[in-house]
């Protein structure tokens, strides 16, 4: 079985908070961008489409995005373009994007590489907003057609959604290490991997921190490659003036980061909605590998014809309510601690322009409410000025003055 076949068999957790941004995202996209262009258009283009549904049923991106495309059809003119490069995956969405019958949006279909689609996809986006996922196999994707999508010509609201592939990079990167160690000329599989990343990265930049690599270990070259993530995503800010937001998504809360997922986006309101999109979408993350868990649990049992120690009501399974209640007051006091040392650090600000500091680590697990909750129980304590109220993400926040 190839990768590409592997991994539509069956979406597992940590394609579930993927889709979960997908289900969402979107539609607030359309909503707020489609609301500042000629004839209320948008474009959403899904440069690596797959086959638009898994063997097992749930909706891929393209689905997904037809569902946003569908939820906002009364109000907004939205097309989608679908770009897949597999013979057979292309068959595949082909039919499911025709069975699904473009309820609310008209869409393209491009066969081939994404490379050669972008001059095409430009045209038909003229005028109107654009929201772009990138979901490449590891590192398929050729950062000039990234920063050419967030240079387009124009101003209308653009934006990008990018999976960084962290085990692909991991994977790929060790290669200056070992040819540093060994001291030799790269092998021909060698140089395709370093002219891969090179290209994916968009130069040879990256390939210090690699070559300081001190070990073979897995962790080690994941922590140089998250680095790399967000040098990346610097390099990207100065050469286009896209800011970013984003999120390491693991298949269990424990292990290493699989991919990280990237918002570009000029805009803080896409920031703000973004981050709350990834808190809900981790909510149904985590209820995802639970059942992972209780799936694998079961299928060992089965083939050794037991019955298991874990059914879908025993100890591993998610209870949502129990979940939240335990972990919304934690997530709240981090909230609250990370407003008081914003304020340290500038006396004055608003949360929309500090989104991700003011998350930190919740960020993909709390989501609006719990930002408000925080900001309503430090006016309630009298430590802060605004109440949480409203659009309290543009209120500015300072600390209550003391009496001497
Ligand atoms: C990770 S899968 C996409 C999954 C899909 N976005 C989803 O969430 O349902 C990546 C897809 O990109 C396709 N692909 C790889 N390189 C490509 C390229 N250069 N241009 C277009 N498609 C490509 C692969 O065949 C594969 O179907």
């Amino acid at each position: 079985m190839t990768a590409n076949e592997d991994f539509f068999r069956e979406r597992r957790a940590a394609a579930v908070f993927k889709h979960g941004i997908l289900k969402r995202y979107p539609v607030v996209f359309a909503s707020k961008a489609g609301s500042r262009v000629p004839d209320r258009r948008v474009i959403f283009v899904d440069g690596y489409a797959g086959r638009g549904e898994y063997d097992d049923g749930s909706p891929g991106s393209p689905l997904l995005l037809a569902q946003g495309a569908a939820s906002v059809k009364e109000f907004r003119n939205v097309k989608g373009i679908f770009v897949e490069r597999d013979p057979s995956n292309f068959q595949n969405l082909e039919r499911v994007l025709a069975e699904y019958g473009g309820d609310g949006m008209s869409y393209s279909l491009y066969k081939g590489n994404l490379d050669a689609h972008v001059p095409a996809i430009l045209r038909d986006a003229q005028g109107s907003a654009l929201l772009a996922f990138l979901d490449p196999f590891g590192t398929a994707l050729d950062s000039v057609q990234l920063q050419t999508l967030l240079m387009r010509a124009g101003t209308p609201p653009t934006e990008v959604l990018l999976h960084f592939s962290v085990s692909a990079v991991s994977r790929l990167g060790p290669v200056v290490r070992k040819l540093r160690v060994e001291q030799r000329e790269p092998s021909d599989e060698e140089s395709k991997k370093i002219v891969r990343l090179n290209r994916f990265l968009g130069g040879d930049w990256w390939q210090p921190y690699f070559a300081e690599l001190r070990n073979e270990d897995l962790g080690a070259a994941t922590r140089i490659a998250i680095r790399v993530a967000d040098v990346y995503r610097e390099r990207i800010r100065q050469a286009t003036g896209f800011q970013s937001v984003s999120v390491h998504v693991r298949m269990k809360p424990e292990h290493l980061p699989k991919y990280i997922l990237v918002l570009f986006t000029r805009h803080p309101e896409g920031v703000w909605q973004f981050a709350d999109a990834l808190g809900k979408a981790g909510l149904e993350w985590h209820e995802a590998w639970r059942s992972d868990l209780v799936n694998k649990e079961l299928r060992k049992a089965a083939a050794v014809g037991q019955a298991s120690l874990f059914d879908d009501d025993g100890e591993l399974s998610f209870d949502r309510r129990k979940y939240l209640s335990s972990e919304e007051p934690k997530w709240i006091a981090v909230i609250q601690n990370n407003i008081r040392r914003l304020l340290d650090e500038y006396s004055a600000f608003r949360i929309i322009d500090h989104v991700d500091k003011v998350y930190g680590t919740t960020l993909g697990s709390a989501w609006i409410p719990h930002l408000r909750k925080a900001v309503k129980s430090l006016y309630a304590s009298k430590e802060i000025t605004a109440s949480g109220v409203g659009e309290f993400q543009k209120e500015v926040i300072q600390r209550v003055a003391r009496l001497p």
